[in-house]
């Protein structure tokens, strides 16, 4: 039986470590928002009821509204607002950075992130699994990668605004943003696991979590 097991998980390996979005089976399957997805998918609209506006999305014409604590805005462009990217595995955002905004480390548990910086001057960084650090400044044209699950951030460190591109490997790569994973949720990591784990008195848990505005 164990052996039976061990041949079984050997077998499977290789699917399994290059699980991802699934293949499309389909041409399109427009996801039809008003049902529950079923696993990553949404079920399809009719194709009788899909029309070409459901293969174009203005959603990133727009500049985001950057006036909020961190001076930034990551506009989606996922499944969820542009749902004709339903089983297809890939998606993009538009991140807007005010002078000296940050778009805060975060992380993509289902996708590894390629962007494009189409206006200003940004400092991209990320963190391996081992803590090493990676950066570089970037400007118009010049292009980064960001390998999924790693922690990473954008500044912008010019004087004009920054506007960035960013492409996944996901229809929906989610994001897990470390301040506020932390510090801002719902109900709160109660107070002595933070303080334990930064190693400082409650008063400064508070200050950080008031800051956030929770
Ligand atoms: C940038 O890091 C983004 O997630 O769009
Ligand atoms: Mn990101």
């Amino acid at each position: 039986m164990a052996a039976l097991l061990c041949m079984v998980v050997f077998l499977l390996a290789p699917f399994l470590s290059h699980a991802a979005d699934p293949d499309p089976l389909m041409d399109f399957c427009v996801a039809d928002l008003g049902s529950s997805p079923t696993f990553a998918n949404f079920p399809c609209k009719p194709a009788s009821n899909v029309t070409s506006e459901d293969f174009f999305f203005d959603g990133l014409m727009n500049e985001g509204n950057t006036s909020n604590l961190f001076g930034s805005r990551v506009t989606p462009g996922n499944v969820l607002t542009f749902p004709a990217l339903n089983m297809l595995g890939i998606s993009m955002n538009r991140v807007d950075l005010a002078p000296n905004g940050l778009n805060p480390p975060h992380s993509h548990p289902r996708a590894s992130e390629s962007g494009v910086v189409i206006k200003g001057r940004v400092l991209v960084g990320f963190v391996t699994t081992g803590n090493v650090f990676y950066s570089k400044v970037l400007g118009p044209g010049q292009m980064f990668v960001i390998p999924r699950g790693l922690v990473h951030f954008q500044k912008n460190v010019g004087e004009n605004k920054v506007v960035i591109l960013t492409a996944f490997n996901s229809q929906n790569a989610g994001a897990v943003v470390l301040s506020t994973t932390l510090f801002d949720t719902n109900p709160s990591i109660p107070g002595h696991v933070l303080t334990q784990n930064f190693q400082v008195d409650s008063s400064i848990i508070n200050g950080i979590q008031s800051n956030l505005g929770s």
